[in-house]
């Protein structure tokens, strides 16, 4: 039978690719506050904190290399039907090949306008002053969701989870909503629901099976029994 699987990315699927994760003791917010890099009110306050921030982070996912967990979940396409939805804003899952691929919080390699609301692909710099290619306003920001702004693809995740077999949360502490509450939304539709991470999370007791270990060891093992 093919199953119908939705996977849920965090930062755990790409640690072993060398990018950091947010909360472990030497995680991105033990050394930066969200309030100043991860919301419109502090991008408002220091626009250039804030590109500097992502600047760094996009010279660092750009030497990334997609690990095995990312090649696993790539090959699964071939014999389930697959949808990731990923929190992660590298580019790693559709650089290791998985096409069916939704980045709800948005990507380091786009940029957008705050005035006309268009996107492009950003520069590897971005600075404050850049004008928006397409009406000009020097408006433009990173394409990261920020706290306190709606994650994109909600409506096509609820009807993916509506129509899943089984729900995988990978690498991902389950801290940040609403991410963190399709897990409840899963077992509340009678999906089956599987986490893969280095230790229990938040959200673990929702989970019909935990499989504790690195992604790069966990995740191929299981595309291997199930594909
Ligand atoms: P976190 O840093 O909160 O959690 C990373 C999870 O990955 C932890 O539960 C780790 O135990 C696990 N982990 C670490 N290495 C692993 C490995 N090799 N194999 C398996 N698991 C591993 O990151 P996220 O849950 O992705 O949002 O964070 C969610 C959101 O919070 C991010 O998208 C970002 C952040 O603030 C925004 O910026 C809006």
């Amino acid at each position: 039978m093919r199953e119908r699987i939705v996977i849920l990315t965090g930062a755990g699927i790409s640690a072993e690719s060398g990018l950091g994760t947010f909360r472990d003791a030497e995680g991105l917010w033990a050394k930066h506050r969200i309030e100043d890099v991860a919301t419109p009110e502090g991008f408002a306050r220091d626009p250039a904190r804030v590109q500097a921030f992502y600047n760094m982070r996009r010279a660092e996912a750009r030497t990334a290399a997609p690990n095995p967990a990312h090649f696993a979940l790539a090959a699964l396409e071939a014999t389930q039907d697959v949808l990731i939805v990923t929190q992660n804003v590298d580019t790693l899952h559709e650089r290791a090949g998985s096409q069916n691929l939704l980045h709800m919080h948005g990507s380091l390699t786009q940029a957008m306008c705050t005035s006309c609301q268009a996107r492009w692909e950003a520069p590897l710099v971005m600075e404050v002053s850049d004008p928006c290619p397409h009406c000009g306003a020097r408006h433009t920001r990173p394409d990261i969701v920020w706290f306190g702004e709606m994650p994109y693809g909600l409506e096509q995740i609820d009807a993916a989870l509506q129509n899943a077999t089984i729900f995988a949360a990978i690498g991902t502490s389950g801290t940040v909503y609403p991410a963190a509450g399709f897990v409840a939304e899963a077992r509340r539709l009678g999906v089956r629901t599987l986490e893969f991470n280095l230790e229990p999370s938040a959200g673990q007791p929702l989970f019909d099976e935990l499989r504790i270990g690195p992604a790069s060891e966990t995740v191929p093992n299981w595309v291997a029994e199930i594909a």
